[in-house]
């Protein structure tokens, strides 16, 4: 019998249903970004993120069941993201998720944000340079995203070993920031991304290479772009493209070589990359090019926050231990706003 997992994402700005069969096929999925409410901000806002999630709960969970063609008599399990997040945000999913559990007597099955993350990389569905096969262990992770960048060991389902993390901005914060002082819309990652397309390096921007471990720090090389933004171009940034690329360059060429080298290191057999920073075609050719395994991602819309992950996540957990749930009745449930993965 299949096990099918009805999974909530609401960590940050977008509310999302999913419907996962085994942890690996893909049923359905539903986003409700508020991408567009927040661009006009420049960043996402807290309160008018989770007030926006409480009007997306109804819609989402009825679009991803329709979408399915399924109906809650097929649902096995719930799941939702427990952290870390927005503490509003999450508080909506994991409300309704332990409502659904309760009403329909379904396991809750509590997930981390960023082990959601690496699991799109086991959805079966159509993955870019996908083989057919889950990625072998042990697999070496890049978790790059708006809130995270971390080098992890992931020796079998749930082992997880931090190498290193960022010791300031995360990889799509530098994105973010950076975006904004180019003058590109939010998030600035997809626009750096357009903006720096089929054009040459203003010039060689730092790399913060952190020697001898596997950290990462990108606000100095936020700094370095602020100054030059300052020197050359005092009236605002015209032709953000060259920057951009120089930028683009610098972030990759740090995030692609401390990953090849852990790969090596460790003699993993696989590396995956995850979070919306994945998305990124320069990252991923550079990766490609440079590792020695095979380096797999996640189509891009399971790049970015969704329930898919949160789905797939959840059914490995719950293989490892058939009892993991939260307790509908307790404010304290296993690990919510934990931070750290495993
Ligand atoms: O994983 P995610 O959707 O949300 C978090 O959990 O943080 O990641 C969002 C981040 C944003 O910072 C965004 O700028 C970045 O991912 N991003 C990209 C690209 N697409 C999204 N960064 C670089 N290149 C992209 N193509
Ligand atoms: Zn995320």
């Amino acid at each position: 019998m299949p096990h099918t997992i009805l999974s909530l994402e609401s960590s940050c700005d977008e509310f999302a249903a999913a419907l996962v069969e085994d942890g690996r096929e893909l049923l359905a999925s539903v986003v409700a970004s508020q991408a567009e409410l927040h661009a006009r901000y420049g960043g996402v806002v807290p309160e008018v993120a989770g007030r926006e999630h409480l009007r997306s709960v109804a819609p989402v969970l009825d679009g991803v069941l329709a979408e399915a063609g399924r109906d809650w008599a097929s649902v096995d399990a719930i799941a939702v993201t427990r952290g870390p997040g927005l503490g509003g945000s999450l508080l909506v999913g994991i409300n309704a998720a332990k409502a659904l559990a309760w009403a329909r007597d379904l396991p809750c099955i509590p997930v981390h944000h960023i082990e959601g993350h690496l699991y799109a990389n086991w959805l079966a569905p159509s993955l870019d340079a996908y083989d057919g096969t889950p990625p072998p262990f042990p697999v070496l992770c890049l978790v790059v995203s708006g809130g995270h960048t971390e080098l992890l060991l992931m020796r079998d389902h749930g082992h997880f070993q931090r190498l290193g993390q960022t010791l300031d901005d995360a990889a799509g914060e530098a994105f973010d920031k950076v975006g904004r002082l180019l003058g590109l819309p939010f998030p600035g990652g997809p626009a750096i991304e357009r903006a720096a397309r089929d054009r040459d390096p203003a010039a060689r921007l730092p790399r913060a290479w952190l020697r001898g471990t596997y950290d990462f720090s990108f606000s100095g090389l936020k700094t370095a772009v602020l100054h030059r933004v300052r020197k050359e171009h005092p009236e605002g940034v015209t032709d953000p493209g060259p920057l951009a690329r120089a930028f683009q360059d610098s972030v990759v060429d740090v995030l692609a070589e401390k990953t090849t080298r852990a790969a090596a290191e460790f003699d993993a057999r696989s590396v995956i990359i995850a979070g919306g920073v994945a998305a990124n075609g320069s990252l991923r050719a550079a990766l490609q090019s440079r590792c020695a395994v095979p380096v797999r991602w996640p189509p891009p819309r399971l790049c970015t926050d969704n329930a898919a992950m949160i789905g797939a996540a959840a059914h490995y957990r719950r293989q490892a231990d058939p009892s993991l749930s939260f307790d509908l009745f307790s404010t304290s449930g296993p690990g919510v706003f934990q931070a750290g993965v495993g």
